[in-house]
């Protein structure tokens, strides 16, 4: 095994609050077992291009409370083609890479498996408010993302009671339905819908309705961006002629991926960024750091894409060849847990909030 004496870390996909405490319990835990560090700016585009700055102790401080990511981020479409990963394998041979930390989302972690295939270790933290890596049960800014939600739908509540309305809002997610949900539940949204769950849009209007003649006047109805661009202010639309009540629609979008990280992220950043310096000094590989049941452990980041793409019911013909019935039942053990507990939620919500 060759003994790794300088890493990089790099964050890319989406930003997420938290990715700053993840880059400087990097680069601390690095230096405290004698390993140099580089930054890597703009994700796998500056990995490309050569674009990066050696990161000392005193270079990360005062930033586990920022959120963005001080080393920039990129989604990079050359990391796809066989040149975009040979100019990227080059560069780390050339500076004396001998390992990467990469924190992002699945896009991320596929580049971590290409370049790993080709020769330099790489190890993945889970970085996205969009929380939809199966393998980890939390990932880092998720739960900034969430708090920010709620308290901009909190201030919705208020405007909406003064004025008697709805509000429809629109929360990011990308395909999983995590912000929506957990973020309805909290706000005490009348409802939620989300492309995990079938969404009764007449059971919504009769509910409306009915407790407006009650003497309800604020309405607060949480749509996960998964159901398309349209959905929600169609929905706004229709729930206005078909109950009468006057209608707003907000896209929150991009506003919920800044602010100050808060205390889980931090924590689990710091936790987790730590964890990657540990299993890249112990000569691991293609490995994702995970949360699960308030541990950190590390999974396969292969096992942890296929297990993804089996929960989002898009697994390719053959991927799972390669491991044994038992594996196989064990990853269909653990989307239907996450299933199961998704759906204890959504059946809470769909109790609590009238
Ligand atoms: O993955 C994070 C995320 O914010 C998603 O929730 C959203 O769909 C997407 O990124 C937006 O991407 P961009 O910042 O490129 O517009």
């Amino acid at each position: 095994m060759k003994k790794i004496k300088k890493i990089g870390v790099l964050t890319s996909g989406g930003d997420a609050p938290g990715m700053n405490a993840a880059i400087r319990a990097v680069v601390r835990s690095a230096i405290a077992n004698g390993v140099e560090v580089v930054g890597i700016m703009r994700g796998y585009s500056g990995l490309i291009d050569k674009e990066v700055k050696p990161l000392a102790i005193r270079d990360v401080s005062n930033i586990i409370n920022k959120g963005g990511t001080f080393l920039y981020t990129d989604r990079c479409p050359e990391m796809l083609t066989e040149e975009g990963k040979q100019k990227a394998i080059a560069t780390c041979r050339e500076l004396g890479i001998d390992g990467l930390v990469v924190i992002g989302g699945d896009g991320t972690f596929r580049g971590a498996t290409e370049l790993t295939l080709r020769g330099v270790p790489c190890v993945g933290i889970p970085g996205t408010i969009d929380n939809d890596v199966s393998s980890t049960d939390n990932t880092i800014g998720y739960y900034t993302a969430m708090n920010t939600v709620i308290e901009l739908v909190d201030k919705l509540r208020d405007t909406c009671e003064s004025h008697a309305r709805c509000n429809v809002v629109e929360v990011m997610g990308r395909d999983a339905g995590d912000i929506a949900l957990n973020t309805a539940i909290a706000s005490g949204a009348t409802a939620v819908a989300i492309p995990e769950f079938e969404f009764d849009e007449e059971r919504l209007f009769e509910k409306i309705a009915t407790s407006r003649k009650l003497g309800k006047r604020n309405f607060i109805v949480i749509i996960s961006e998964g159901l398309g661009a349209d959905y929600a202010p169609t929905l706004a639309t229709k729930i206005e002629s078909k109950t009468g009540v006057e209608t707003k629609f907000a896209r929150f979008a991009h506003i919920v991926r800044g602010g100050t990280p808060t205390l889980k992220d931090r924590l689990l950043a710091t936790q987790m960024g730590s964890y990657a310096v540990d299993m890249l000094l112990a000569g691991k590989s293609n490995i994702v750091i995970c949360e699960r049941n308030g541990e950190i452990v590390e999974g396969d980041i292969t096992y942890a894409l296929k297990l993804d793409r089996m929960y989002k019911g898009k697994l390719l013909e053959g991927e799972l060849d390669e491991y044994s019935p038992e594996v196989i039942e064990g990853m269909r053990r653990e989307c239907a847990e996450r299933r199961v507990a998704m759906q204890k939620l959504y059946d809470i919500q769909m109790k609590i909030n009238l």
